[in-house]
């Protein structure tokens, strides 16, 4: 099994633990740790006030700092049920530039497999930071 066909299978399986009561919009992420053959999960948990959602992409980010401290994250992988897949929100782009250098690949995928490859750097742009440059580090 290659590593993203392992990433698309972890964030599949995270989709089906999807918390969305309002949107009926379930996502799921797949996180994977540089060098470990780790992929962490992660969906989209919704509270009624709405802004209190998480993503299931910072879901993931949290998960692996939680579970393994400031490590490095290789790829991320989002998994939706549209045609074309969704990208990842404004907010979670700005948390994965936090962690993560431009040419970060994030792969887009729907029940039919991967759709979209594309890297952090060209879906934020210019993005706002206030630590000095650590190339992703
Ligand atoms: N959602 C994500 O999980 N990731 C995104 O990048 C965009 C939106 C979730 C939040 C909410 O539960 C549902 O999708 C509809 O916005």
């Amino acid at each position: 099994m290659t590593d993203l066909t392992r990433a698309v299978a972890v964030a599949t399986d995270a989709r089906h633990h999807s918390y969305s009561p309002y949107s009926h919009f379930a996502v799921g992420a797949a996180l994977k740790l540089k060098d470990r053959e780790v992929y962490v999960p992660g969906c989209n948990v919704e509270n009624a006030s709405f802004g209190g959602t998480w993503c299931a992409e910072r879901s993931a980010v949290v998960a692996a700092i939680s579970q393994y401290g400031r490590v490095e994250f290789e790829s991320l992988t989002v998994v939706t049920d549209t045609d074309p897949p969704a990208y990842p929100c404004a907010f979670c782009r700005g948390v994965l530039v936090e962690f993560c250098g431009p040419d970060f690949p994030i792969y887009l995928a729907n029940p039919d497999g991967v759709k979209i490859t594309t890297r952090l750097g060209d879906i934020l742009p210019h993005p706002f930071k206030l630590l000095p440059e650590t190339s992703g580090s």
